[in-house]
């Protein structure tokens, strides 16, 4: 067994769904939904016994989060004001679920970046925020589709799924147990978001992100080395969703908001920030890498001030927009996926010996970093 290799990512993909929905589009069909909500209640609003549906906003979204727009497998049936949730048909078994089919257009991509055959990789980990079925793994059926070998397993950290993923690969890379693994991210957001609730129906979009790591001595191009990676959590309930298997043994399902996610958001602000910061700062400081040695941040994508404000805590200085690239306001937050978007579409420029840090954060909650340097 070779001890202490290093692991590098060697690739990176992004499967960017066809429709887009913008936050003008948004807030007239909710709005819509409201004025039917209202009509349909107005004697028992009329008699103080129900409160009425409030307006959306789309320049209160734009200010409130940053969001401009957002992607979605189901346009239509998100947008219709008498259904207000994507329309998602249920596939035969011997269909390719949705997850494992967004994931292998992902997966492509980032095994043609890497120089890698699919063959060549021992490892597929499936990390997002809901998966698709209890089992087989959508991982083992991405490994089936992809023709990868080894083995295949699902793991699920919330937002911070994606680097709790990477470091899972770069341990088992360091190790020697594998020599190649794939970090999938599949997130079907749009399936998890309640689209009635006006505090959070413009939060979410879905989308599929992926990278190719490799021990360092076998990648054949441009890499980053990752130099170590950190993961923490401590339990919350401020995000949650209570969806899950047991759900078919209660009563009233139907009206069970909290089967969808759930947060608040304010709370959220004020207890992640302080912990993510920390986090970052102390991961800098044990691999002796301070402020100015770091030239990019790619943060998780939820919140455009969560991130403003996270930057210029790490960086002592507001950073500039190209050292911390936001992608939120095109694809909303994707749970997971945001700051490997983030990774993979502003990572290129980079020169060698330049370090950067990987940051993703949410429910748990959790808080998963990856420092890089690319070679
Ligand atoms: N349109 C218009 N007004 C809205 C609105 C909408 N869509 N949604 C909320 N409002 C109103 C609220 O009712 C409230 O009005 P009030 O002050 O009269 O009570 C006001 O705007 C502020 O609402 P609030 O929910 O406190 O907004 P916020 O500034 O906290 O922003 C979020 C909301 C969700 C954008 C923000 O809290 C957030 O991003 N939190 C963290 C998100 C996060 O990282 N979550 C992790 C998910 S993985």
């Amino acid at each position: 067994m070779t001890q202490e290799r290093r692991a590098a990512i060697t690739g990176s993909g992004v499967f960017t769904p066809s429709e887009v929905i913008t936050n003008d589009e948004l807030v007239v069909a909710f709005n819509a939904y409201a004025d039917r909500q209202n009509a349909l209640h107005a004697e028992a609003i009329a008699a103080g016994e129900r409160a009425p549906v409030p307006q959306s906003s789309a320049e209160f979204i734009k200010s409130a989060s940053g969001i401009e727009q957002r992607f979605v497998l189901d346009k239509a049936g998100t947008l219709d004001p008498d259904r207000m949730f994507p329309r998602l048909a249920d596939r035969p078994d011997d269909a390719p679920s949705q997850m494992a089919e967004m994931a292998v257009t992902a997966c492509t991509e980032a095994l043609a970046k890497a120089g890698v055959a699919a063959g060549e990789i021992d490892a597929v980990i499936c990390a997002a925020s809901n998966h698709e079925r209890a089992y087989p793994a959508i991982a083992i059926e991405i490994q089936e589709l992809l023709g990868t070998g080894g083995f295949a397993f699902d793991m699920n950290v919330a937002c911070s799924s994606a680097t709790f993923g990477i470091q899972a690969a770069t341990d088992m890379i360091r190790s020697g147990s594998i020599d190649r693994a794939i970090v999938v991210n599949p997130e079907i957001c749009s399936a998890h978001l309640e689209w009635r609730d006006r505090d959070c129906h413009f939060i979410f979009g879905d989308v599929c992100t992926a990278v190719v790591l490799e021990a360092e001595d076998l990648a054949k191009g441009d890499r980053f080395v990752i130099r170590s990676t950190r993961c923490a959590t401590q339990f919350s309930n401020n995000i949650r969703n209570n969806d899950g298997f047991l759900r078919r043994t209660r009563d009233a399902m139907d009206d069970r908001r909290d089967m969808q996610f759930v947060q608040n958001g304010r709370k959220v602000f004020k207890e992640v920030l302080p912990m993510v910061s920390k986090h970052i700062a102390d991961h800098m400081a044990d691999e002796g890498v301070g402020a100015d040695d770091l030239k990019r941040l790619w943060l998780h994508q939820a919140n455009k001030s969560m991130n403003d404000f996270i930057g210029k805590k790490v960086l002592g200085r507001v950073p500039d927009p190209a050292e911390q690239p936001n992608i939120l306001q095109d694809y909303a937050n994707t749970s997971s996926a945001g700051s490997i978007i983030a990774f993979a579409k502003y990572s290129e420029d980079l020169a060698p010996g330049d370090t950067g840090l990987i940051c993703s954060f949410g429910a748990g909650y959790s808080v998963g970093s990856v420092l890089v340097t690319r070679a």
